[in-house]
């Protein structure tokens, strides 16, 4: 057996390996599985399982000796702008609608620019790599060939992503209006060939459709996206009942509809009647989504992108994701760059579990706050779950058959004065999030340099 004491050795070319550590993964929304000192084998960038002592099968494969170190599943982040990345911690004191006028749109237009995209881009994958999580669903802006080159940054990383090209052709600055719906549409259908047509170059890096939400998207643009869902079973990402004045205004634009999500049910981009077999719906947000919302969402399948660190900064709301989970709808955490500002998925489960705390003692409710168990489910295997249901393999889990995405994280600095189980060790983790403390990164069994 070759061993090393780095987190990294042996491991390096992404073949089969083993690391042995402090390991800790979530089995279910409320079950957190712990094992010391044990053995966690890849296998064809797959998890074959843990194990207290290394099957004699595995002998001969290289191990890392990662001896009091955490080794948890990569985070996934379920809904992040990547043009917003450069003007984070920005317009802080709006909400939405103004919030997208005064900074997201200008910023966005300027992404016509193919050289300015390429350096902004740039300066958000390489965040993104020092960072803890490994997989992401990403809105770019209306433009192809910056889109593109965001995808390429993206697949050269190693990380592996969801992107859109975003369809806007309502309500935004002329600078960033397509010319029509059937101009967007167009626009799409090249883009999705041009993945298409390079596939082997976007192995970890797919396209998804996004319309960016109902506000900006005529009924004719919609229209067409759901036929182009259903004709190419793609999957979809959007933004849903984030604050109330947006809320209001669809109301106006979808009179005939029977709520926010129903109206994107409408236009066929709201999953499906048979989850199991369609490509999966994520929408971020659902801030004011009520009960016959949240059971329709249950019902077909649709995912919630819960984002509170945005929620809390344009003052949006707190999400009712008790009742989303209780109600049994799939769910994960997003960023939200730049409605959030943090865009470590550590940051977005300790915000959970906070906000959840300020939502019971505000409205005065008898609501389960959210467990750290259950933030840390939100954050790997809850988002993960999106990735498998659209066909990329699932992760946030170390179950054997499991895609491996994991973190060897040394928190040996933080638990100096007394000796910490392996939960209140990631608790710890989660809360103080320091990017310097992840040792080594691994997406599909291959290490993120
Ligand atoms: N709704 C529509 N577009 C956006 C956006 O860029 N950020 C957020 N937070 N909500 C949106
Ligand atoms: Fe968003």
């Amino acid at each position: 057996m070759h061993t090393d004491t780095t987190a990294e050795g042996g491991a390096k070319g992404g073949g089969d390996f083993v690391i042995q550590g402090d390991i800790c993964w979530s089995t279910g929304p409320r079950a957190l599985k712990t094992m010391p000192d044990s053995f966690l084998v890849c296998k064809g960038g797959k998890s074959a399982g843990v194990f207290d002592r290394l099957p004699r099968q595995y002998d001969a494969l290289p191990l890392s000796r990662c001896c009091g170190k955490l080794v948890i599943p990569g985070l996934v982040d379920l809904h992040t702008h990547a043009p917003q990345f450069v003007y984070r911690g920005l317009g802080m004191d709006r909400e939405l609608l103004e919030w997208l006028s005064s900074h997201a749109f200008p910023e966005e237009e300027k992404y016509h620019d193919l050289a300015y995209a390429c350096k902004a881009y740039s300066l958000f994958v390489e965040h993104l790599k020092r960072g803890p999580n490994t997989r992401i669903m990403v809105f770019a802006t209306v433009h192809v060939p910056a889109t593109l080159a965001l995808m390429s940054l993206l697949e050269e990383s190693g990380l592996v992503s969801m992107v859109g090209k975003v369809n806007m052709d309502r309500n935004c600055p002329d600078g960033l209006r397509e010319e029509s719906a059937a101009a967007s549409l167009d626009a799409t259908e090249k883009w999705l060939e041009t993945c298409a047509a390079h596939k082997d170059k976007y192995a970890n890096t797919r396209p998804i459709l996004t319309p960016r939400f109902i506000i900006s998207c005529s009924d004719e643009l919609l229209r067409g996206l759901g036929a182009l869902r259903r004709e190419l079973n793609l999957p979809v990402q959007s933004h849903l009942c984030e604050n109330r004045a947006e809320i209001a205004w669809v109301r106006k634009l979808c009179p005939a509809s029977d709520g926010y999500g129903a109206a994107y049910r409408d236009f066929d981009l709201f999953g499906s009647a048979l989850p199991q077999e369609a490509a999966p719906t994520v929408m971020a947000h659902c801030v004011w989504s009520d009960e016959k919302e949240i059971n329709l969402m249950a019902e077909r399948g649709v995912f919630a992108a819960h984002c509170p660190q945005s929620n809390a900064n344009l003052s949006s709301g707190i999400a009712p994701v008790r009742r989303m989970l209780s109600a049994g709808v799939p769910a994960g955490l997003g960023s939200d760059i730049a409605g959030g500002t943090n865009s470590s998925i550590f940051r977005a489960m300790s915000d959970a579990i906070q906000v959840s705390k300020l939502r019971r003692t505000l409205l005065n409710i008898d609501e389960e706050t959210l467990s750290l168990e259950e933030a840390f489910y939100l954050g790997t295997a809850g988002g993960g779950a999106f990735f498998g249901k659209a066909g990329m393999g699932y992760c946030g889990s170390f179950e054997p058959g499991a895609d491996f995405d994991a973190l060897v994280i040394n928190d040996s600095a933080l638990a100096t004065l007394s000796n910490l189980s392996i939960h209140d060790r990631l608790e710890q983790t989660v809360y103080i999030c320091d990017n310097h403390r992840i040792e080594a990164k691994y997406v599909r069994g291959r290490l993120i340099k």
